[in-house]
């Protein structure tokens, strides 16, 4: 379908479903063990409810923010999401140019298809602003040089990610190969012709990544098992002068301890649903510290992400205190389907759904978006 008739981003991912190939959808869509965390991560949003405020003036609406010290234009960012050349052959440069087309940010991830200075270079302008994910090798020179490398390109904030230090257990992922040869069979047994042995190949490299990525730590022999809050953030902290987000804090007392540790930004993450089955949905999480911390707020920037599908899902998060919030999959969908043209795509549904949502709300900028407007209720939405 053409992007006029695509109102919102489960119709893209209706289309992305449709064009990925089998092995693309299980990397893209594959979460842990019965996927209940992943499930939850979306549905946990509508246990909260908007107390709107009327008669108030709205001609006048800004959904800009600052994300660690960066504008961008809305609330929300892309976050760091491997292989996008499994779904699209520009992959991380679609998402490079449909940021840089509506200013928002991109958080290029370790295990990206293209190069981080491919992708800096895929900008449209150098002053248009990256931040990278780092998966941190055990061996601090390897991580040190690859900060160094990033800086010199000109990215502007460092995330460590701290949910994975093995990977999750991902069955779709494993299934995916066995089960597209098992297709074949039956389809090539139907018309007895000859059985095809190769199914469709992605090239060699991205194999190879794919296998690692599934392994992280496991197999990514090279993976740091015993980072902690008291070391590897001062060391970090020693080694760039850039801001430093913790990507994956799954619980109020982590909130707390990435506080002390004196971070610039947390994103409360649990990758997606893809690592530990049942971790606690990141609006949870955010809903517990702004009840039982809510000083963290005041010490460090709170984002977060998973299961993010509509803009009121934005506003939710943005009253309960975070600056802003990160989206993996439906960026992946997006430029899987419709390349860069659909990531601008959904950042305009985005925006659109979202001042639609401040003016009746009654707010109209981000930072009159205040706790008051939400409600956790405990019952049971339909
Ligand atoms: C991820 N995620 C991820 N995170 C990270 O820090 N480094 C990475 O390389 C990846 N790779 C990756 C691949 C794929 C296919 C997915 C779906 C996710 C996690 C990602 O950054 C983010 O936390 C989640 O995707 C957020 O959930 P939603 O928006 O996909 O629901």
């Amino acid at each position: 379908p053409p992007l006029n008739q695509i109102l919102n981003l489960r119709d893209i991912e209706k289309v992305a479903r449709d064009v990925l190939t089998y092995k693309a959808l299980a990397y893209y869509a594959s979460a842990a063990d019965d996927e209940t965390t992943h499930n939850e991560n979306a549905h946990a949003f509508s246990r909260f409810f908007f107390h709107p405020r009327v008669l108030r003036r709205i001609s006048q609406v800004d959904p800009s923010t600052t994300i660690l010290g960066i504008n961008s234009s809305i609330p929300i960012f892309i976050s760091a999401t491997g292989l996008a050349k499994l779904g699209h052959p520009l992959g991380e440069a679609n998402l490079a140019r449909g940021a840089g087309r509506t200013s928002i940010i991109q958080m290029l991830s370790t295990y990206a298809s293209l190069s981080a200075s491919q992708v800096a270079a895929a900008r449209l302008s150098p002053s248009q602003p990256l931040f990278f994910q780092l998966y941190k090798p055990r061996d601090h020179a390897l991580a040190a040089e690859r900060i160094r490398e990033v800086e010199a390109l000109g990215y502007r904030a460092i995330v460590l990610t701290v949910d994975a230090p093995v990977a999750g257990n991902r069955e779709r992922d494993v299934r995916a190969p066995f089960e597209l040869e098992a297709q074949e069979r039956e389809a090539a047994g139907g018309q007895g012709g000859e059985m095809p042995r190769q199914p469709e190949r992605v090239d060699e490299d991205l194999e190879e990544q794919i296998n690692l990525n599934g392994t992280v730590g496991s197999s990514l022999s090279n993976a740091d098992l015993d980072m902690t809050f008291t070391e590897t953030i001062p060391w970090l902290r020693s080694v760039t002068k850039l801001p430093i987000m913790l990507k994956g804090i799954q619980c109020v007392a982590d909130a707390v301890l990435a506080a002390e540790a004196g971070v610039d930004g947390i994103l409360l993450s649990n990758h997606g649903g893809r690592q530990l089955e049942y971790s606690l949905p990141p609006i949870e999480v955010l809903y517990k510290i702004r009840q039982q911390r809510p000083d963290v707020f005041d010490k460090l920037e709170v984002y977060i992400d998973g299961g993010v599908c509509r803009g009121t899902d934005v506003l939710k998060a943005l009253c309960l205190g975070a600056k802003a919030v990160g989206m993996g999959r439906p960026f992946l969908y997006a430029q899987s389907a419709y390349g860069e043209a659909g990531v601008v795509h959904a950042v305009r549904i985005l925006q659109r759904e979202i001042v639609l949502g401040m003016r009746l709300l009654g707010a109209t900028s981000v930072s009159e978006l205040v706790p008051e407007m939400v409600e956790r209720v405990d019952w049971q939405p339909l």
